[in-house]
């Protein structure tokens, strides 16, 4: 049986009945203060509390993420995402989960590649914002409604830092990639070289702030480039991979050290 049939239950959109949050509702309306509150903050949340503001806070700038994205990468998150797509080496027509797809530009990419995506995401208001047509599910990445061994391989954009607990998601990574099935994982990067850190450090935390202010919201992109604090560092990822039962697992940084890939093969 070709994996596509064993992914249960998945509709195009599934998409669940209208959210409370006027946010959600509306991605591109005024963020109310209580909405705002929720992630304009000095400290990370932590757990459950941490979830909850993620998704409010995607929700909120689902409109503008994109626009905000080109600009403040410079189009070099294009880049990243071929590159993570390239690194899956899988047959035509695999089925791969596009985890925390945001507005679906992975998805985009893996259906240019040949392969056939399904877009998850929390954030009622991403997957609105979500045009490249793959079938959309809204769902916990740490709770997949997917059935074991279902599928050939998962992609992951910008996401890690926002989840609750990264061993439990390499297990459901685990759980739903087939034996010999891929995994290619993207996120922000810490540079190697003071210099670039120094430079990459004011960027982000200085200048983009500054970007999202003007084109989004200033709280939202104040919290992103915080959140890279939640990441462990690539040999402890790897470490947890392999325990998750993958081999062949490899990290790269790219663009000296901007962002940060994980691939590996489901033992
Ligand atoms: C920075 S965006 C990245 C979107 C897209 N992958 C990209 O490359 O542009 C992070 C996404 O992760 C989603 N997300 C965060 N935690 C999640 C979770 N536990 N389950 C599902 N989606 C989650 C957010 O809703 C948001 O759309």
């Amino acid at each position: 049986m070709r994996p596509a049939d064993t992914v249960a239950p998945v509709t195009d959109p599934y998409l669940p009945g209208e959210s409370s949050d006027p946010a959600a509702r509306d991605p591109t309306a005024a963020v109310t203060d209580h909405v705002r509150r929720s992630w304009d903050r000095e400290t990370l949340p932590r757990g459950d509390e941490k979830r909850q503001v993620v998704q409010q806070m995607f929700d909120a700038i689902a409109g503008r993420y994109d626009l905000v994205n080109r600009v403040m990468t410079f189009g070099l998150d294009i880049r990243w995402r071929r590159h993570t797509v390239a690194e899956l080496h899988l047959e035509p027509a695999s089925v791969v989960l596009d985890l925390a797809s945001g507005t679906g530009d992975l998805c985009v990419n893996l259906m240019r590649a040949g392969y056939r995506p399904i877009s998850i995401d929390l954030s009622l208001g991403m997957l609105k914002a979500d045009r490249s047509g793959a079938p959309r599910v809204q769902a916990d990445i740490l709770r997949l409604p997917i059935g074991p061994a279902a599928v050939d391989g998962v992609t992951c954009g910008f996401a890690l830092r926002n989840l609750v607990e990264l061993e439990a998601f390499f297990a459901e990574l685990a759980r739903v990639v087939r034996p010999g099935g891929r995994i290619a994982l993207l996120d922000v990067g810490i540079p190697s070289n003071p210099v670039i850190r120094w430079g990459n450090g004011i960027y982000f935390g200085k200048v983009v702030p500054r970007i999202g202010a003007l084109l989004s919201d200033g709280a939202a992109y104040r919290y992103l480039p915080k959140s890279v604090s939640y990441l462990p560092p690539p040999a402890a990822m790897l470490a947890m991979l392999n325990d998750a039962g993958f081999v062949h697992v490899s990290h790269h940084f790219l663009s000296g050290g901007l962002t940060q890939l994980l691939v590996g093969t489901r033992a």
